[in-house]
């Protein structure tokens, strides 16, 4: 029976929730093993004077204390541009930026160095915000641009204009599991790195060229992460680095796990934006034309920036066709931890700007904003051109607004809220659909590959081997299960190997939604390589001389354990029967898998291109109740529609879909990082930084899927899906928007900022009432 389309559960799932799994954090200890800690910088911007590391040194157990003077290779990494230091050695560029290592012979030894050495700084006056580096000219790399049309001639000729600014919040990856790592030392200087990381070829890398030793003497192993969510797309580097540091001076092994504060403080975190907008429409609300002036705040160095920024770009029109265009973007220079990947990878801050526009476009023209987005909606085989030159084919978007709309009782809740804001003086509900279009394949052209190794054995077990890294969103599962149905086995005979670059070389990250994408294709190639040789091998077997059949291997099946000619299934082997016959004959079992998707071309001259190699799609409806006295929000109901292809595996899909939603919605509503003036981040703890609790699903919550086989640019007519439902946590805040609409009438703008925490929902209702009522906080509806 095949299992592709079954909901098999996470092949880890009893492990996760036993606590059987091992995390690295969890992996036997090494005899002499060290524990690694390090010291970063007091302040956030700053000039280091000296190190007195004397105290820490003389401490008993503390075996090495590094500094950026005892690094081999190059001090400097980075997977873009080559411009952040392991250690930092004058510069300091951020609050906890690592600046020493300590190595000891435990945790609280290491803790104990760590508090007795002092770093002497001179401090400087850092650049924390977007708008002071506006205001100081201080940016990473150049501005970047998508425009089609004449957004000038549109913006002149419309008979309704907007301008509107909107600042959208960045976001902690919170993952159970921090950046952690082990490095074992072997023979002639070769260096084993466990890495919780998504990108384990580039660990290898930069651990390589940080040691000034070849890539071959560096092998990095990834099991499974705590989650990644981006974070450690490229930041699990500093950590793997340092122990793999400490274990080529030392001849140890040396293991680091980052506290949860520390992850917090020193690492990377979605993109704070800003978006001036301009927007170009007429009385319908059919919009002419949009121009973006996007700002995000980068943090200290490069990292992913410039590629995140252009997917804000690639995503600043969602699922409406604008036919002028115009979206530019800066990455600005700060003295905060570089921020970096987090699902959605910028695109979730341009669909935010776009979404907002189009609620300010509802509001002044006094209409529904759902109305708005089908009106601007994609067409099919019409109005199907991106700003960017790919046609966006196989769009599913208005059969998504037509069955959401109506599944979700749309109209009759709208006139229900309408009355409800009419009635009430202490609540205002909101309600809004929001839809997304995410493109799908890594904007960075040649990281769409991926390779795969498969090995059949002689009892007829298989063991597979993949560049892509499990990090609880099930990419392991889904392979297994193509495998397993490559070779008619049951999911028990296949088993997914720990990740190394010892055996899938060159990797990609796992990353852009396309883990499965790329990496089931390369291991579905290795099984086509293996399965030519055994059709061959076997088509002698069973349509040799006596049996008077034609030999045609083409007839041969591989199904439910058993090889045979289709012309005779009666006459057939067990799987493993053959495999064994297979090695006796001297047939190969064992092969390398390789895919690069194909028709995938961008070129950043013209910004014109074929970025995407397919956009997964769906939309949300959702219901907010807002407490007028306090800015207390509920987020009631949500439906939400998903066209996800022809899914592998609906049951880890249907957690993908939630657990992105949800994480969206965090976003959206609750997250929000607070740094003090200097620079130091205070809300790093789940006391202070609030994602969403169970408590905070919405109570009425569906969730629902669209069979669509359409999709054949992918493996089984599937659809990426790690990345999209994160977007339609967006609904909510449309959502917030929609209520204080009510209050804001048709002439003032609704400022409301991302996220819609309580106080700056409590804030945009102050600012919105003091001018319409002279009793604040209880008025009279608006009119
Ligand atoms: N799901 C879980 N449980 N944990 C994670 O860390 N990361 C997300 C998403 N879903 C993540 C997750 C991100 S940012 C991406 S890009 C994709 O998974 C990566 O995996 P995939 O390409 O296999 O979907
Ligand atoms: N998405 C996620 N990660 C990436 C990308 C992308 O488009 N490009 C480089 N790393
Ligand atoms: Mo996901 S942000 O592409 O790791």
């Amino acid at each position: 029976m095949p299992v592709v389309g079954k909901p098999l559960p996470h092949e880890s799932a009893i492990g996760h929730a036993t606590g059987q799994a091992p995390y690295i954090e969890d992996l036997p200890p090494r005899a002499d093993e060290l524990w690694v800690d390090f010291v970063g910088s007091p302040c956030a911007r700053g000039v280091l004077e000296r190190i007195d590391a004397d105290a820490a040194r003389a401490l008993p157990g503390v075996v090495a204390v590094l500094t950026a003077a005892d690094i081999p290779g190059h001090n400097h990494w980075g997977g873009v541009v080559v411009d952040e230091p392991f250690l930092a050695a004058s510069e300091l560029a951020y609050v906890g930026q690592p600046v020493v290592a300590i190595a000891a012979v435990d945790r609280e030894t290491a803790l104990r160095a760590r508090r007795a050495i002092k770093l002497h700084v001179r401090e400087e006056q850092p650049v924390l915000t977007i708008e002071e580096a506006i205001a100081a000219g201080e940016f990473l790399g150049a501005e970047q641009r998508i425009a089609r049309g004449d957004f000038a001639a549109a913006w002149k000729s419309a008979p309704h204009r907007l301008e509107t600014t909107v600042t959208i919040g960045g976001q902690e990856q919170f993952c159970l599991e921090s950046q952690s790592a082990l490095a074992i030392p072997e023979e002639d200087g070769t260096i084993i790195v466990h890495s919780s990381t998504q990108n384990p070829t580039e660990i290898q890398a930069v651990v390589a060229e940080g040691l000034g030793v070849g890539m071959h003497r560096v092998v990095c192993i990834c099991r499974r992460m705590g989650g990644g969510f981006g974070g450690k797309e490229t930041q699990a580097a500093i950590p793997a680095f340092l122990v793999a540091l400490v274990a080529s001076r030392t001849g140890r092994a040396a293991r680091m796990v980052y506290t949860k504060d520390d992850d917090m403080k020193v690492t990377g975190k979605r993109h704070q934006y800003r978006a001036d907008i301009r927007a170009a429409f007429d009385e319908e609300g059919t919009i002419q034309g949009v121009e973006i002036r996007f700002h995000s705040n980068g943090g200290a160095f490069v990292d992913l920036s410039f590629a995140v920024m252009e997917r804000t770009l690639f995503h600043a029109d969602n699922g409406y066709f604008i036919p002028n265009f115009d979206v530019v973007g800066r990455v600005c220079r700060t003295n905060l931890p570089p921020n970096t990947a987090f699902r959605g990878f910028g695109g979730p801050q341009g669909v935010a700007a776009i979404e907002h526009t189009i609620q300010e476009i509802a509001r002044v023209l006094g209409r529904d904003a759902a109305d708005i987005r089908r009106r601007n909606c994609y067409g099919i085989g019409e109005r199907d051109i991106t700003p960017y030159g790919q046609r966006f084919v196989h769009n599913t978007l208005p059969e998504i607004y037509e069955r959401l709309l109506a599944s979700s009782d749309y109209a009759e809740r709208r006139r229900r809220v309408a009355a409800f804001n009419a009635e009430s003086r202490t609540h205002l509900r909101g309600l809004a659909i929001t839809p997304v279009k995410f493109g799908i394949a890594f904007t960075a052209t040649f990281l769409n590959q991926g390779n795969a190794l498969v090995n059949v054995y002689t009892d007829g077990t298989v063991q597979v081997s993949t560049g892509a890294t499990e990090m609880g969103q099930g990419v392991n599962t889904k392979i297994r299960q193509i495998v397993a149905d490559e070779f008619g086995l049951p999911i028990e005979a296949v088993r997914m190997m720990t990740t190394s670059t010892e055996k899938n070389i060159n990797t990609s990250p796992t990353a852009a939604s396309a883990g499965t994408d790329l990496n089931g294709l390369a291991a579905r190639d290795a099984c086509e390589k293996i399965l030519r040789e055994m059709r061959t091998f076997a088509a002698g077997i069973f349509t040799g001389g006596e049996t008077g059949l034609g030999t045609d291997p083409a007839l041969i099946r591989f199904r439910d354990g058993r090889v045979f000619d289709e012309r005779r299934p009666g006459n057939f082997l067990l799987f493993d029967q053959f495999a064994k016959r297979c090695r006796l004959n001297r047939v190969n079992i064992g092969a390398r898998g390789f895919y690069a998707t194909p028709n995938l071309h961008f070129d950043r001259a013209t910004g014109r291109g074929n970025p995407f190699n397919y956009f997964t799609c769906g939309a949300a409806v959702a219901e907010v109740l807002i407490d007028r006295l306090t800015g207390e929000l509920v987020v009631d109901r949500v439906d939400l529609l998903m066209d996800i292809g022809r899914m592998i595996n609906p049951g880890v899909d249907r957690g993908q879909v939630i657990g992105g939603f949800i994480q969206g919605l965090g976003w959206v509503t609750t997250e929000e990082l607070v740094y003090s003036p200097k620079g130091h981040l205070l809300s790093y703890s789940p006391t202070t930084y609030k994602i969403p609790g169970v408590d905070d699903v919405p109570r009425d919550f569906r969730v629902a899927f669209l069979d669509n086989a359409r999709n054949t640019h992918n493996i089984y007519a599937s659809k990426a899906v790690g990345e999209p439902p994160l977007l339609l946590g967006l609904c909510a805040w449309a959502a917030v928007k929609d209520a204080l609409a009510t209050v804001a009438g048709a002439a003032r703008a609704v400022p409301l900022n991302l996220p819609a925490t309580g106080e700056e929902i409590l804030r945009c209702l102050t600012a919105l009432e003091a001018h319409v009522t002279a009793l604040p906080g209880v008025l009279a509806p608006a009119k």
